[in-house]
C-alpha cells in the first residue's frame, strides 16, 4: 500500500520517524532544506543527538531503505515535521508548514496521503489541504471533495520525549485525525507499519487540539506549583515539604516548582491556543504568564541577597531547560543568568556540566564565566540552584555553609 514514503523535515522528529519506517523495509525519501543534514544522513550518520538513532540510520542507509535529498520526489505518502515556532506577540508561525506543503505539491499524484506532524494551531491541517489544492487544481482534496478526494490529508501529532525517542516512537499511543474518515484510516494504516501501541482515530481539528492540550495541561500544572512556591516564600513555608504533604491526599498530585518553564514545546504550544481563542483561554494564558514570570522572581531574590554584599560572586548551577540534558532552548535558567548579568551586580559563575562553551546568548556578557560545579561552589557568595542535574546532588552540603543559597529546584530542601 505504501511502497515509498517521504519525510519532509529531518530534525529531532522527522529523522527518527524516517529511520523507523525504513527499518520496517519501507523505501523512505527524506527531504530537508538543510544540505548539511542531508549529506550527513546520506553518509549513514546523524546530525542530532538521540541515543540509538545512529545505529538505525546507519543500517537503513547502508541497506538502501533511507535516502536524503533537498528536493521532494514522488512518493505514496508524505509526512511533514518542520518547525512551528511562534513569532511577534506569541503568534504561531506556520510558514514552514506552508513552504513544505508548497514544495511537495508539484510531485503529488492521485491516491497520495499527506500527513502533518508538526505541532500546529487548530485548523492548520485544513489550511494545508487548501494550500495543496491551490497549487494543484488538477487534483481534488478532502476540504473540497470529502471522501471522494484524490488526495488524503491527516494530522498526527508527536509526543515523544527527547532522549527516549526510539523507544517512544514505537510504544506511545498516537492520536490520528484525518480530514475525512478515509484520510484517518489510511494514516492509521501507515503508522501501524512501525507503531506497536494504539493508533486512536479522531478528526484533524481534535488531533491538533489534543497535542496543544497535552502541553497546556503540563504548563498549567507547573504554573500551579510555581505560584505555590512564591506564596510559600511569602508565608515562610517550605514549599517542598508542603507539596509532599499535600500529595499524600489520594487524589492530589502536585508537580514540582522550578525557575520557570523552558523547552520548545511546553513553553510554546499553549500560546497556539491563546492566540486562537484569547477571550476563552484565560487560565492557559495566566499559566504562561506565571511560568514566564518565575525567572524574574528568582532574579529579584538574588538581587535582594546581593544588595547586602559588595561585588558578590554568584554561582548559577545549571543552564539546560530540564535535568540531565544539554538542550538550552527557551531555558529559564539562561534567562535568569542573562537578567543577572544585565544588572551588573557581581561576577557570575555559570555551571552546565553538559556543555563545553557558553551559549552565544551569554557570551556578550563580560561578567559570566563557565566553570565546574566544584569551582563555582567554592568561590560563590550566592548559590542559585537552577537545574536539578543528577551531578549536583553530589555536592556536599557542608560546602554551602556561610553562603546564601537560593534553591529553585528543591535539591537541598
Ligand atoms: N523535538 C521534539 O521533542 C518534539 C516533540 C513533539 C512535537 N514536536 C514538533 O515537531 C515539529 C518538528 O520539530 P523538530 O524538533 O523535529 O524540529 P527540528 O528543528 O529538529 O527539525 C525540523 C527540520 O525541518 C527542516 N525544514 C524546515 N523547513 C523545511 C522545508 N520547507 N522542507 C524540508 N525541510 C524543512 C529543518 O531544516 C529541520 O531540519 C515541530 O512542530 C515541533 O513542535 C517536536
Amino acid at each position: 500500500m505504501f511502497d515509498t514514503v517521504s519525510m519532509i523535515g529531518l530534525g529531532y522528529i522527522g529523522l527518527p520517524t524516517a529511520a523507523m519506517l525504513a527499518s520496517r523495509k519501507i523505501r523512505v525519501i527524506g527531504v530537508d532544506i538543510n544540505q548539511h543534514a542531508v549529506d550527513t544522513i546520506n553518509k549513514g550518520e546523524i546530525h542530532i543527538v538521540e541515543p540509538e538513532l545512529d545505529i538505525i540510520v546507519s543500517a537503513a542507509v547502508s541497506q538502501g531503505y533511507l535516502r536524503a535529498t533537498t528536493r521532494p520526489e514522488p512518493a505514496d505518502a508524505f509526512l511533514i515535521a518542520v518547525p512551528t515556532p511562534f513569532m511577534g506577540d506569541h503568534e504561531p508561525d506556520v510558514r514552514y508548514v506552508e513552504a513544505a506543503a508548497k514544495s511537495i505539491a508539484p510531485v503529488l499524484k492521485k491516491g497520495d496521503l499527506v500527513i502533518l506532524e508538526s505541532t500546529s494551531p487548530v485548523g492548520t491541517t485544513e489550511q494545508m489541504s487548501e494550500w495543496l489544492g491551490q497549487a494543484r487544481p488538477d487534483l481534488t482534496f478532502p476540504h473540497q471533495k470529502g471522501e471522494g478526494a484524490d488526495i488524503n490529508v491527516a494530522y498526527c501529532p508527536e509526543r515523544v520525549l527527547p532522549g527516549k525517542v526510539v523507544h517512544e516512537l514505537v510504544n506511545n499511543d498516537r492520536v490520528i485525525g484525518g480530514i475525512t474518515d478515509k484520510c484517518s484510516a489510511r494514516a492509521i494504516a501507515l503508522y501501524k507499519i512501525f507503531i506497536e501501541a494504539n493508533c486512536i482515530k479522531t478528526n484533524a481539528r481534535t488531533a491538533e487540539m489534543c497535542k496543544l492540550t497535552e502541553n497546556s495541561f503540563r504548563d498549567v500544572n507547573i504554573a500551579f506549583a510555581n505560584e505555590l512556591s512564591i506564596i510559600c516564600d511569602k508565608l515562610d513555608i517550605n514549599v517542598w515539604e508542603l507539596i509532599k504533604l499535600a500529595n499524600h491526599h489520594p487524589r492530589v498530585s502536585i508537580l514540582q516548582p522550578g525557575p520557570g518553564v523552558g523547552g520548545h514545546c511546553i513553553a510554546v504550544d499553549p500560546w497556539f491556543i491563546v492566540s486562537k481563542t484569547p477571550q476563552q483561554a484565560r487560565l492557559i494564558h495566566t499559566a504562561r504568564q506565571v511560568n514566564d514570570g518565575k525567572p524574574h522572581y528568582v532574579v529579584e531574590k538574588v538581587l535582594s541577597a546581593a544588595s547586602t554584599m559588595t561585588n558578590p560572586v554568584i554561582a548559577c548551577l545549571g543552564l539546560a531547560f530540564k535535568p540531565d540534558i544539554d538542550d538550552l532552548r527557551e531555558s529559564p535558567a539562561i534567562e535568569v543568568v542573562q537578567l543577572l548579568a544585565g544588572h551588573n551586580i557581581g561576577h557570575i559563575l555559570a555551571v552546565e556540566p553538559h556543555i563545553e562553551n557558553l551559549p552565544l546568548s551569554l557570551t556578550n556578557f563580560a561578567n559570566i564565566e563557565l566553570v565546574s560545579a566544584e569551582a563555582a561552589v567554592q568561590h560563590a557568595d550566592i548559590i542559585v540552584m537552577l537545574v536539578s542535574h543528577q551531578v549536583f546532588y553530589a555536592i556536599n552540603r557542608s560546602q554551602l555553609q556561610g553562603k546564601y543559597v537560593i534553591d529553585t529546584r528543591g535539591v537541598w530542601q
